[in-house]
Order: structure tokens, then sequence, then C-alpha cells
């Protein structure tokens, strides 16, 4: 459960990136944020993965409030969370295999279990064949299915996804949607996204911001700009 209780976000250059935003997820809910650039999207994921804390409200995360004083879980936390950029984030000096074992090195897995998890991520994800390449021998599509593997394996329960096909042509698109679509059911997603097209077509819950506020909650689908 990820729940927002008032929660605003002042930076210290004094822009109000959040103002008074509440919402609760439940586990294994499939979650559109969407909002024009600027509106706060990318802040409630970096609430979640606890980067900063709000300037007022309280963030709750599976029953563990995050914003209090007492939190010193933090490690515990980002271990339970996958993330997803739209600028990918993987090292280019280590191959596809690498780059999504080293997600696992928290764990102590030994060398058999983490080979296995592994391949396991690469097949959902449709990149076996790819395991040794690196990613300067990747397309962009293939590269975000690399950290949409690093993001899953190790059993984490809420995937953060921040504008994951913003760099990506519609065909390409569609693919990765598909591989969201997989997961569905079975973590939190939660997806900061433009595309609209996508958020007609999946039907999921879509939360819509606009300058820090939260100004729709809809259970279902549509979303008009
Ligand atoms: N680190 C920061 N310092 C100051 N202002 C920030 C920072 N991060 C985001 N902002 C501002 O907060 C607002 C919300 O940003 P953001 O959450 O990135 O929006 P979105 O992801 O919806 O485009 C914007 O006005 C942005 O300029
Ligand atoms: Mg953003």
């Amino acid at each position: 459960m990820i729940k927002f209780e008032n929660v605003s976000k002042k930076f210290p250059l004094g822009t109000l990136a959040l103002s008074e935003v509440s919402f609760e997820i439940e586990d294994k809910d499939f979650v559109f944020f969407v909002g024009p650039s600027g509106a706060g999207k990318t802040t409630i994921l970096k609430l979640i993965l606890h980067e900063f804390k709000p300037s007022n409200g309280t963030i709750l995360i599976n029953d563990f409030d995050v914003t209090s004083r007492e939190f010193y879980q933090l490690e515990m936390l980002r271990r339970n969370i996958g993330m997803i950029f739209q600028d990918f984030k993987i090292l280019f000096d280590k191959n596809v295999f690498e780059n999504i074992a080293l997600s696992l090195k928290v764990l102590s897995a030994n060398d058999d279990q983490i080979t296995k998890i592994v391949n396991q991520a690469l097949e959902l994800v449709g990149l076996t064949k790819k395991k040794l390449s690196f990613p300067v021998q990747l397309s962009a599509g293939e590269i975000q299915r690399v950290a949409i593997a690093r993001a899953i394996v190790g059993d984490r329960e809420i995937i953060l996804a921040d504008e994951p096909t913003g760099n990506l042509d519609p065909k390409t698109t569609w693919e990765i949607m598909k591989i969201f679509k997989k997961l569905e059911g079975k973590k939190t997603i939660l997806i900061a996204t433009h595309n609209i097209d996508i958020v007609n077509s999946f039907q999921k819950r879509v939360l819509v911001l606009k300058q820090g506020k939260l100004t729709k909650d809809q259970r279902k689908g549509g979303y008009e700009v």
C-alpha cells in the first residue's frame, strides 16, 4: 500500500512542486500518473523512493511512515522498489546480464541463484539472446528492456516508471508497454507518462496532476487533455 496524506513539496528555491496531494494505492494496483511537464509526476515517484522528504504531509508505504523521524529502514524500502527511467540509466561498461545481476547484489544470493533469477527476467522482457551484449550493441527499446529486467529482479513489489517510453518510437513504445502488461496483477505498478494513447488503451486507474495539485483520480482509464 502506498498512501499520500496531504503531501506538499517545496524545493529550496521556492518552487511548490506538490500541493496537498492525497491518494492511496493498493498492492498490485496499476496506476498512471499523467499531467503536463512540471506537474509534479517525477516528484511523486522520487518521494516514494525517498530521494527526499516532503515539506509537509505523510507518506505511508506498507504501513511504514517513511516521513517520520524514526524511519530508518531506507535500505529495506529501496530493496522493495524497482525504478525505471526515461533515459534508462544502465551501465555502458557492463553487459546485459551484468547490468541486471548488479541489481541483486544487495541480496545474499549465490551465483547459481543469480543466474537463474536473471535468466527468468531476461525471458520475461524478451532479451535472452542478447544476454552477453553490451548496451552500445542494443537499440533504445532493448536498453529499456534491460532497465525493466533490472527493476523487477529481487522480488520487488513496487515498480516505478518515469516516462519509460519517452525516448522510444511508437512501435517500440507498445512493445515496452506489453512488458508492463505482463506484470499487471503481480506487482504494484506506477507509471508517469505523457502518452495519452497508452493511458486510454490500458483503461487503468489514472491520477491527473496539474501544477502540483491532484485534479482527478479516475478508477478506469480514459483521459482527455
Ligand atoms: N530539485 C529541484 N529543485 C527545484 N525545483 C524542482 C526540482 N525538481 C523539480 N522541481 C520543480 O518542481 C516542479 C515539478 O517537477 P516534476 O515533478 O519534475 O514534474 P513532472 O515530472 O510532472 O514534469 C517543476 O516546476 C520543477 O521545475
Ligand atoms: Mg518528470
